[in-house]
């Protein structure tokens, strides 16, 4: 059943275009304006202020919402990992919107925190890939992801799912609050023709080619900033889980206040900088941790030949708008993760001590 490949996790990568289209059906209209019928009984008009909640990549993902969310709306999104969220006091009223992201849609912490939301007398919306899961019987509304089943234990096509629908959600947001412009189609256009995009970037070979520069080192810093803060914490996780490789996330500007300190040759970067807003800032960065003889590999933007000179080595995706990059860096951080465990000796689809739905707190 895995159709060929090696792991699931390689044949679930492989299927983030399809998983792509299906979470799209009916999401967009002919003109690029966002569909979400599942929320027009809310007064998303009213909300002031998102709560957030998930654990893991869900968390990243709902990192991604919140840089997305707070750029165009005027809304504050708090965000917490569920197994914190849970324990502190929760303050709900007529303007606050709580979402709850689980693939499994049977997190025990993630449950428990939307138990306590609804007993405050919050509203909910899931995001889940499981239909009927305990989450989503228990949320307000549910938004499918539609990736189908996951085997594989560490999430890939479901966290690229889980970013399709939160951008998706926040458009629908902005469209609601007649804050809608130009550059909203043009990222909504962008969302819809994605899949395309990441087929073409899965088949690049030279992920596999670099990744053997990488794969017996025992520590990896993985750094970027802005929205791009989630995919650093993202790839760290990723690699860590299934590599057991000592993988480390920060966003960039924070190197300086302790992080550097253990950078040497042993101890490679991992620099997401495509050409955004934070790009400048990012070479600086990488410039820091050059000083520190540590080997760089940097994601970048098609045609960024200049970040060559700094790195040692360089992958490109193509252009997008500055806040899709994290959609279209996730595979490339997957793949990345995958041959490096895999070229290790480990089963990718198995990591030790961890279980794909995790019921217990
Ligand atoms: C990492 C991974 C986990 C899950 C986390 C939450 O690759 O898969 O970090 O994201 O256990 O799981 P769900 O989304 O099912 O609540």
């Amino acid at each position: 059943e895995k159709g060929g490949f090696k792991h699931f996790m390689l044949k679930e990568i492989d299927e983030i275009p399809e998983s792509i289209e299906s979470a799209l059906v009916g999401r967009f209209d002919d003109d690029y304006n966002p569909v979400m019928h599942e929320l027009d009984e809310f007064n998303i008009e009213k909300i002031k202020r998102i709560l957030l909640v998930a654990c893991g990549t869900s968390y990243h993902a709902g990192l991604v919402f919140k840089y997305f969310a707070e750029k165009y709306l005027n809304v504050d999104v708090l965000i917490d990992v569920a197994s914190e969220f849970r324990y502190r006091p929760i303050r709900i009223d007529d303007e606050t919107l709580t979402i709850a992201i689980s693939q499994s849609g049977e997190t025990a912490d993630t449950l428990e925190s939307i138990r306590a939301v609804k007993k405050a007398g919050g509203k909910v919306v899931a995001i889940s890939n499981v239909v009927g899961s305990t989450i989503t019987r228990e949320s307000d509304v549910t938004l499918y992801m539609n990736a189908g089943p996951e085997i594989g234990v560490a999430a890939s096509k479901t966290y690229v799912n889980q970013l399709i629908l939160l951008y998706t959600l926040a458009l629908y947001m902005i469209k609601k609050r007649n804050l809608w412009t130009e550059e909203h189609k043009k990222i909504a256009k962008q969302i819809v023709s994605s899949a395309n995009l990441i087929k073409k970037i899965i088949s690049n070979k030279e992920i596999e080619r670099v990744s053997d520069h990488y794969k017996n080192y025992q520590h990896f810093m993985y750094i970027g900033r802005g929205v791009n803060t989630a995919t650093a914490l993202e790839g760290a996780l990723k690699l860590k889980e299934i590599s057991y490789i000592n993988a480390v996330g920060y966003p960039a500007g924070e190197l300086k206040h302790g992080p550097i300190a253990l950078l040497d040759p042993t101890f490679p970067v991992f620099a997401i900088a495509p050409k955004d807003s934070l790009y400048e800032k990012m070479r600086s960065n990488i410039e820091e941790t050059r000083a520190r003889n540590a080997r760089i590999l940097t994601i970048a933007t098609e045609g960024d030949t200049e970040i060559q000179k700094i790195s040692h080595d360089v992958l490109y995706v193509p252009e997008v708008h500055e806040d899709l990059y994290p959609l279209v860096i996730a595979p490339v951080i997957q793949l990345f993760a995958y041959y490096i465990a895999d070229k290790r000796g480990y089963d990718p689809d198995k990591p030790r001590n961890l279980a794909k739905s995790v019921t217990v707190e």
